[in-house]
């Protein structure tokens, strides 16, 4: 996908494969969490001979949890392929894998949120003892804070495209991604004059938000920290070598791929 792209007959077009690939991560979490919640505190309220009862709602700090996983899918699943001035295709091949990784990732933290991780009151603070509000609140400070910059860097990218596009109409040009399909320029806003992968590395930060306030005990979330740095840290490193190749060293001397100072 992206720079890197191949013209394959096993391609997705961009924007579909994009949605397709991302929704069921966050539909996965609701149902997993739903499904799981409602079954064992049947099963709890079976046991004590008390059935019928409507089941107590879990802590505020699952549903917070669980709401900031859907607040940041509806903008990566829904909102960013609309919002793209155009997007590369999609071999199967990664779409498979996304979706893939979408479902297990879904699935572990809806689980977690809904039953096997702290579920009281009482459990979270012992959890996230010997702090426990404020290690919450500065777990979702620091998500929100990369929400912000991913968004934000994301749309350094996007208006590169606009500005694109922009041109070409004035200059008589018509249609959605015209003249404008894989152009490319470096990126000059914000991070980018450090890292050329900036809208990556706050995405960790964001996810190690959410980490920090689950616990550092969650694994689920410490899993997903490390898949997405797994998973994109190589692709940031042979992006900037691609960025070397397309613009010369000269240009691209003093930025990193990611992590400023590292790589
Ligand atoms: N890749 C992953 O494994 C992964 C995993 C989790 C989250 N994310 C998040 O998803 C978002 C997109 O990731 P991505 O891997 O698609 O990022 P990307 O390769 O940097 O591409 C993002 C978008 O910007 C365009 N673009 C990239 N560099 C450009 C440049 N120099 N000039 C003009 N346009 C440029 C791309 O167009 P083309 O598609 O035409 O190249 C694409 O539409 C990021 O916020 C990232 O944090 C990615």
């Amino acid at each position: 996908m992206g720079k890197t792209s191949v013209t394959s007959r096993l391609n997705l077009p961009g924007r579909l494969g994009w949605l397709l690939m991302e929704t069921p991560g966050f539909l996965t979490l609701l149902y997993t969490l739903r499904t799981l919640r409602s079954q064992t505190t049947t099963t709890a309220a079976a046991a004590a001979g008390s059935g019928g009862q409507e089941p107590p709602s879990l802590p505020y700090q699952n549903q917070v949890l669980a709401a900031l996983f859907v607040l940041h899918y509806t903008y990566r699943a829904l909102l960013f392929p609309w919002l793209q001035p155009s997007m590369s295709p999609l071999h199967i091949i990664i779409f498979l894998s996304g979706v893939a990784f979408q479902l297990t990732n879904g699935l572990l933290l809806g689980a977690w949120l809904g039953a096997y991780g702290p579920t009281t009151p009482a459990q979270w603070a012992a959890h996230l003892a010997p702090w426990p509000t404020a290690q919450f609140a500065a777990g979702l400070a620091l998500f929100y804070l990369g929400l912000a910059a991913n968004y934000y860097h994301d749309d350094e990218l996007r208006e590169i495209r606009r500005r694109r596009l922009r041109q070409a109409r004035g200059k008589g040009g018509k249609g959605q991604g015209q003249g404008v399909d894989k152009h490319y320029e470096i990126p000059q806003a914000g991070l980018f004059k450090v890292v050329l992968y900036p809208h990556y590395l706050v995405e960790w930060i964001e996810w190690v938000g959410f980490w920090m306030a689950a616990g550092w005990g969650c694994a689920p979330a410490r899993c997903f920290v490390l898949n997405e740095v797994a998973a994109m840290l190589p692709r940031a490193v042979r992006g900037r070598q691609w960025y070397v190749e397309k613009f010369g060293e000269e240009k691209i001397r003093g930025r990193w791929a990611v992590i400023p100072g590292v790589w």
